[in-house]
């Protein structure tokens, strides 16, 4: 896998109005700002449309939010593994509650980021999903309880079990898989629970892109990071 490091802080930008355009690069500057300061690893998932623009300014791992399963061909509208490198992205988010795959098409997706060079970031949403994925053999699996998304209500803190129960199960069917939890992550101290439950780190959108001050709210994650 190419480098990224752990405890790693991943920010989904999504397509919230605080995060596309130039205000996609507005808030990759500032993550990459906390990264430096603290020493702590941060990716950025910006809107795709705005992955070129974003590579271009910062130096932290930009990934792509979504790639679909195809090969370069009459796909009208679809995100390719080939572009999302030639835009000079890292890697990809994959089957996020908000655009979920079909089974099939996440082995496919994983293979066509596999055969690019790009590293996976695959999202599921039970235990039992969970091992199903690991089993495909992503680079990362971020575990996120759809309920909880966008509710501010942290993963770690509401469904320890579901954190501690993911790691549990990778580690058993393929020790290389780092595992990520998010939903509702909007604390350091949400971050601190969750890498004591076992994670390498955690996935967040709202807590960042829409915080009045999303540079104190991820160095606040920054620091709580580090100190466990
Ligand atoms: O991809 C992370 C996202 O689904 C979590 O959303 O707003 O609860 O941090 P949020």
């Amino acid at each position: 896998m190419r480098k990224i490091g752990f405890p790693l802080i991943a920010l989904n930008f999504k397509t919230y109005a605080q995060a596309f355009g130039e205000n996609a690069v507005k808030l990759a500057k500032i993550a990459e700002e906390v990264s430096r300061e603290y020493g702590v690893a941060v990716m950025v998932a910006p809107p795709v449309v705005d992955l070129a623009r974003v590579v271009r300014e910062v130096e932290i791992p930009v990934f792509s939010q979504h790639v679909d399963p195809y090969k370069p061909g009459s796909h009208t509208g679809s995100v390719l593994a080939e572009d999302v490198k030639a835009a000079g992205a890292v890697g990809s988010l994959v089957n996020h509650s908000e655009k979920r795959l079909k089974l099939a098409d996440i082995g496919a997706v994983l293979e066509r980021l596999r055969e690019n060079g790009l590293m996976s970031l695959l999202c599921t949403d039970t235990v039992e999903t969970t091992k199903a994925g690991a089993a495909l053999g992503p680079d990362m699996i971020a575990i996120e309880p759809p309920e909880l998304i966008g509710t501010g209500i942290p993963v770690s803190k509401a469904k320890p079990e579901v954190v501690s129960g993911a790691v549990e199960a990778v580690k058993k069917i393929n020790a290389e898989v780092h595992v990520l939890c998010g939903a509702g992550i909007s604390t350091g101290e949400d971050v601190a629970k969750a890498i004591e439950l076992g994670a390498e780190g955690v996935l967040l959108a709202s807590a960042y892109v829409k915080a009045k001050d999303p540079k104190k709210v991820l160095s606040e994650m920054a620091e709580t990071a580090l100190r466990r």
